[in-house]
């Protein structure tokens, strides 16, 4: 009987205390810049942004980290990536690149997942969008704290 009586109580306990944090919970969202960032109320559809021109840098960026896919310094719209064909391979693979000038899909793309090298694109490597974007030429919409690998260990030493 002692018991039955309890829980009713401890439940409206756990129900106030979920209550609080939830309320914490929404403060600390609205505090938040990023909830803003749309610009418009929750139920208005604002117009799309323009979309920003693709970066087509001359020189390569430096990779944050030694397995970093680069990105991909070139226009690739309407490059088919299917069953029956891959247009990134057109320029990029082993035998393509003398006449392309393309940097070869390093050894990586023929491994399969025992480390065999096989002698062609592995299929885990096949879809090469999957790991390898074009980037826009837009101001980041906000900050970032990332810092590169030798950053990191120095920091950590
Ligand atoms: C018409 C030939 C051609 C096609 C097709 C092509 N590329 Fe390229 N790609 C190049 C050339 C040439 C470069 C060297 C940089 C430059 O000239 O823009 C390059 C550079 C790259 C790089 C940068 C490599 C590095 O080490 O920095 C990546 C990644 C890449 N391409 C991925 C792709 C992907 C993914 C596709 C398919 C969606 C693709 N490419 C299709 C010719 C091509
Ligand atoms: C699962 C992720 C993944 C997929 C899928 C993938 N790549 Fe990569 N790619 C990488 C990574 C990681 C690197 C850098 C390290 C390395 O070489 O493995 C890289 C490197 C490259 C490079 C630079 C090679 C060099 O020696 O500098 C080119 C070019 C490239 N990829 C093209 C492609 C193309 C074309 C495809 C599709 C056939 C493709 N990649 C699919 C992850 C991927």
């Amino acid at each position: 009987m002692k018991a039955r009586t309890k829980t009713p109580a401890g439940a409206v306990l756990c129900a106030l205390a979920a209550g609080l944090i939830f309320l914490s919970a929404a403060a600390v969202l609205a505090a938040d810049p990023i909830a803003t960032l749309r610009g418009a109320e929750i139920s208005d559809v604002p117009p799309a942004p323009e979309m920003a021109p693709q970066a087509t840098p001359k020189f390569r960026a430096a990779r944050n980290y030694p397995e970093q896919p680069p990105t991909i310094p070139h226009k690739i719209r309407g490059y088919r990536i299917d069953l029956n064909s891959n247009k990134c391979m057109t320029c990029h693979s082993r035998t393509a690149v003398e006449q392309s000038q393309a940097p070869m899909v390093s050894v990586t793309h023929f491994m399969d997942r025992d480390g065999q090298i096989l002698g062609s694109v592995t299929p885990r490597r096949y879809f090469c969008t999957q790991c390898h974007v074009p980037q826009l030429d837009v101001r980041p919409l906000v900050g970032s704290t990332f810092v590169d690998v030798d950053t990191a260990i120095q920091e950590g030493e």
